[in-house]
């Protein structure tokens, strides 16, 4: 489905990054993995390049290395992301900032450079990791549920901002529920027990779960889709 496929994914070195990571490479396509560290398990067909979301002149010369080497990039997932819970009352600037400069200024910095590799090809893919926290807010997540709706918008907006002079770029989200990944082992049982019982398929997400909505989206099964924001949530909210 994604034979002779470039795509760049961030953070792809552990959870959800890393199922898309492989999904899309057992798919035909050739990965590259930006993100800080690299990942424990090494996979044929995905390449680690060390950088960070936050960094917008790592970024550049990421995109002239991945050109040179590629000659172009069909898909940019933007996966990478972090946590820094507290109640509003408790959240201090740096939790704040921390969070928006990856979740929500990361995925900015990522789309802005490769949108003007795709403008120039006249073609690209952008699959964004949102969250169910954007679509609906939690307790505890001022800054993470700031990102993740502002991700939405921002999808939407390039939806419309990227094809104005006829290109074909799409651009689409994905909002999964609570998902088994690291970042869900700083949630306690005592939350994510209710959480389980109240999806209507009694259980957390998969990591290949997500993967499979966003080769769905990476590819052309959905050719005539964008601007959409995919909720792939066992049934939490509908
Ligand atoms: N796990 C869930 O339940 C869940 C639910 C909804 C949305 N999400 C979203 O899915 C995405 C992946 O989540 P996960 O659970 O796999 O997280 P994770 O913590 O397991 O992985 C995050 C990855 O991002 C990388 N990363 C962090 N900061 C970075 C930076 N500044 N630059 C480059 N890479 C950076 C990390 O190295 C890691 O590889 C995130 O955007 C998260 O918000 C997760």
């Amino acid at each position: 489905m994604l034979k002779n496929k470039i795509a760049v994914i961030t953070g792809a070195s552990q959870g959800i990054g890393f199922a898309i990571a492989k999904k899309y490479v057992e798919n035909g396509a050739k990965v590259i993995n930006y993100s800080i560290v690299p990942s424990e398990k090494v996979v044929e067909g995905i390449e680690f390049y060390k950088g960070d979301v936050t960094d917008r002149a790592q970024i550049k010369e990421f995109y002239e290395y991945v050109k040179n080497k590629y000659g172009k990039i069909d898909i940019l997932v933007n996966n990478a992301g972090v946590t820094k819970d507290a109640l509003m009352s408790k959240m201090t600037e740096d939790m704040w900032d921390f969070v928006i400069n990856v979740n929500l200024k990361g995925v900015f910095n990522m789309a802005q450079s490769a949108s003007e590799i795709f403008t120039e090809q006249g073609f690209g893919n952008i699959v964004n990791i949102s969250s169910i926290v954007g679509e609906y807010g939690n307790v505890g997540q001022t800054n993470y549920a700031a990102t993740k709706s502002g991700v939405i918008g921002m999808t939407k907006t390039w939806a419309k901002e990227l094809t104005r002079k006829g290109a074909i770029i799409r651009v689409n989200a994905i909002a999964p529920g609570y998902v088994n990944t690291e970042m869900m082992k700083t949630v306690p049982d005592k939350v994510l027990d209710p959480i389980r019982q109240k999806s209507l398929l009694k259980r957390l997400g998969e990591p290949e779960e997500i993967a499979n909505a966003a080769l769905f989206l990476g590819s052309d099964m959905s050719s005539y889709v964008t601007g959409h924001v995919l909720s792939v949530n066992g049934g939490l909210v509908i």
